[in-house]
C-alpha cells in the first residue's frame, strides 16, 4: 500500500498529549519515515492545551517513542521526522482559538487531515471549530477514534452532528484492529482457501473464542475508561469487528460495499442479550492487586484516582449465538480483559470430532481439530491435529500434534507493520474500505446496550480477580 497520492499533507492531531498519540500514533509515524512513505511537504500538527513551544513537543515525542517504539529510534530518521513537526496551543471550547491553524497552514494544495484522538464529547466543537475556519472543504477528511459515544442513542446523536459538518466520504472511523496484518489474513484465510472455505458452518465447527488478553491496566486513565469499561472499550469496536469477520458469509468479491453489507448481517442476526439471558450468557470481573511479569501491580480500585466504589468491568466474558442458517447452534466467546498474565490476541476455532470412533480400541478421547490464529505478538496460525506416533507395534498410539504457520520465519520479515501505519496510508490515499461505517458502529452499540442495561437490572455480581491471572476457558 504505497503513499500513490501525490498531493501532500498536513496531519492535525487533536489530542496529541494523550495516551494514544503516545503509544500508537507517533511511533506510526516515526515508522512511516523510517519506511520513507512521507512526502517532503507533509507535516505533522500537534494540537493541544498547553504552553508549549515546538521544542518542547518534539522532546515529549522523543520520550513517546523512547517508551513506545519497539526498536531503537535512530536518530537520523527522527530528525528527518522532527522537520516536519509543528505544536499549536489552542482551546477547543474557544472557536477563535482555530485561526491559529489557519494561520499555520497552506492548504493549498495539500490534504488536510485532522486526527480526533480526543473523547467524544469535544468531537462537536472539533467540527465546528474547523468549520469556522473552511477546513471543511473536500480536500479535507477527519479520522475519528473510537468510542464513537457510549450507547446506541449517544453515538447517533454523534454521528449526525459530524454530518453536519462533514460528508460520510470524509469521514474515516477508525477501528486500529482492521489494519492489522493478521486480521486482514483473516479474509484470504477464508475466502481462498477451500480447506476453510467449505467447512466455515456448524455441520462442522463447534466453538468459535475470540479473546483479546491484555497485561496491561488502565494506565492512567481512570477518568476515561471507569466511564466505559472493558465491554464498551473492546466488545463494542474490536471483538465485534472480529467476530463480524469471522462468521460472515462470502461476499460477491472484495469490495469495501460488499464486505461491509456481510458484516453488517452477522451484527443483525447476533442473539440479543437481554435480562432474561443475561446471567448464563456473560460473566464481569475487575482485577484485584496481582502480579504482571514478575511486578506487583495495584488492583483496579487502587489505581491512581480510582473512587473505591466503583463497579466497572476490566474483564468481559460473553457467550453468543448468530442466529442464521450458517452458524445456528455455534456458541461464539468473546473474552477479553486488563491485567492479565499475558497479551494475546487470538482466534481459536474448534472443529466437530468424527462422529464415530473407530480407534476406541487404542484411544478414548480424540481432541476436536483446532484452528488458533494468533493476531499479534507472536504472529502464526496453528493448526492442532490427531496424528499416529510412529513404531513398530500393531497397536496405534495416537497423539495430538501442532502445524505450525509463522508469519516471520515464512515470509522473512522482521517486522509486521503496525495496523496505525497502514490506516494512516490508507487515510492518505483516501481509501475507505478498512474502516467502518455508521451503520456497523450503531448496531454494535444496540446490542451492547442491552447488556450493560441489563447487567443494572439484574444487579449481576462482579467477580474480582487477581491481577496477572491466566484465563483457561477451553
Ligand atoms: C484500544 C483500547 O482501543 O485498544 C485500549 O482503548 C486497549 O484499552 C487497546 O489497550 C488494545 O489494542 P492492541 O492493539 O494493543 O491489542
Amino acid at each position: 500500500m504505497n503513499n500513490i497520492n501525490n498531493k501532500s499533507y498536513d496531519l492535525l492531531i487533536f489530542g496529541t498529549k494523550g495516551d494514544l498519540a503516545r503509544r500508537k500514533l507517533f511511533p506510526a509515524l516515526y515508522n512511516l519515515e523510517k519506511n520513507n512513505y512521507l512526502k517532503n511537504n507533509d507535516n505533522i500538527i500537534g494540537i493541544g492545551r498547553a504552553n508549549w513551544d515546538k521544542k518542547k513537543y518534539i522532546s515529549f515525542i522523543y520520550y513517546s517513542l523512547i517508551s513506545f517504539l519497539n526498536s531503537c529510534i535512530d536518530i537520523n530518521v527522527f530528525n528527518r521526522l522532527i522537520k516536519r513537526i509543528l505544536f499549536i496551543n489552542l482551546d477547543i471550547n474557544n472557536i477563535q482559538d482555530f485561526i491559529k491553524i489557519k494561520k499555520l497552514i497552506n492548504c493549498k494544495n495539500k490534504i488536510i487531515i485532522s486526527y480526533f484522538a480526543v473523547p467524544f464529547k469535544i468531537f462537536k466543537n472539533i467540527c465546528k471549530g474547523l468549520t469556522y475556519i473552511n477546513l471543511n472543504h473536500e480536500n479535507v477528511r477527519i479520522i475519528v477514534e473510537k468510542p464513537i459515544g457510549n450507547s446506541f442513542n449517544t453515538s447517533k446523536i454523534i454521528n449526525k452532528e459530524i454530518n453536519k459538518y462533514f460528508k460520510e466520504k470524509q469521514i474515516f472511523y477508525i477501528d486500529h484492529y482492521l489494519g492489522k496484518e493478521t486480521v486482514l489474513n483473516l479474509f484470504v484465510l477464508r475466502f481462498a482457501n477451500t480447506l476453510f472455505l467449505n467447512i466455515w458452518n456448524n455441520n462442522f465447527i463447534e466453538s468459535i473464542y475470540i479473546n483479546i488478553y491484555e497485561e496491561i491496566g488502565i494506565e492512567g486513565r481512570w477518568n476515561y475508561f471507569d466511564n466505559i469499561g472493558q465491554t464498551r472499550d473492546m466488545i463494542q469496536n474490536h471483538l465485534l469487528q472480529l467476530l463480524s469477520i469471522i462468521a460472515m458469509s462470502q461476499p460477491n468479491n472484495f469490495s469495501s460495499k460488499n464486505i461491509k453489507n456481510e458484516k453488517i448481517n452477522v451484527l443483525k442476526s447476533l442473539r440479543k442479550i437481554d435480562i432474561n439471558n443475561i446471567k448464563q450468557y456473560t460473566i464481569k470481573g475487575q482485577y484485584i492487586n496481582g502480579v504482571v511479569n514478575g511486578k506487583i501491580v495495584p488492583g483496579y480500585l487502587e489505581e491512581l484516582g480510582a473512587n473505591k466504589n466503583s463497579k466497572t468491568e476490566t474483564f468481559i466474558s460473553i457467550c453468543t449465538y448468530i442466529d442464521n442458517l450458517q452458524w445456528s447452534g455455534v456458541p461464539f466467546y468473546l473474552n477479553t480483559g486488563k491485567r492479565l498474565n499475558k497479551k494475546k490476541s487470538e482466534i481459536i476455532i474448534y472443529l466437530k470430532k468424527p462422529f464415530i470412533n473407530i480407534f476406541n480400541k487404542y484411544i478414548k478421547k480424540i481432541y476436536n481439530n483446532k484452528i488458533i490464529i494468533n493476531l499479534q505478538n507472536k504472529e502464526s496460525i496453528d493448526i492442532n491435529i490427531m496424528n499416529k506416533v510412529p513404531n513398530l507395534e500393531s497397536e496405534f498410539l495416537l497423539k495430538e500434534v501442532n502445524l505450525n504457520f509463522d508469519y516471520k520465519k515464512s515470509f522473512n520479515y522482521d517486522y509486521i507493520y503496525d495496523s496505525y501505519e497502514r490506516l494512516l496510508l490508507e487515510v492518505i490515499n483516501n481509501s475507505q474500505s478498512l474502516f467502518v461505517n455508521k451503520n456497523e458502529i450503531e448496531l454494535s452499540w444496540l446490542w451492547i446496550d442491552s447488556i450493560i442495561n441489563s447487567w443494572k437490572k439484574s444487579n449481576q455480581k462482579l467477580y474480582k480477580y487477581h491481577a496477572g491471572i491466566e484465563i483457561k476457558n477451553y
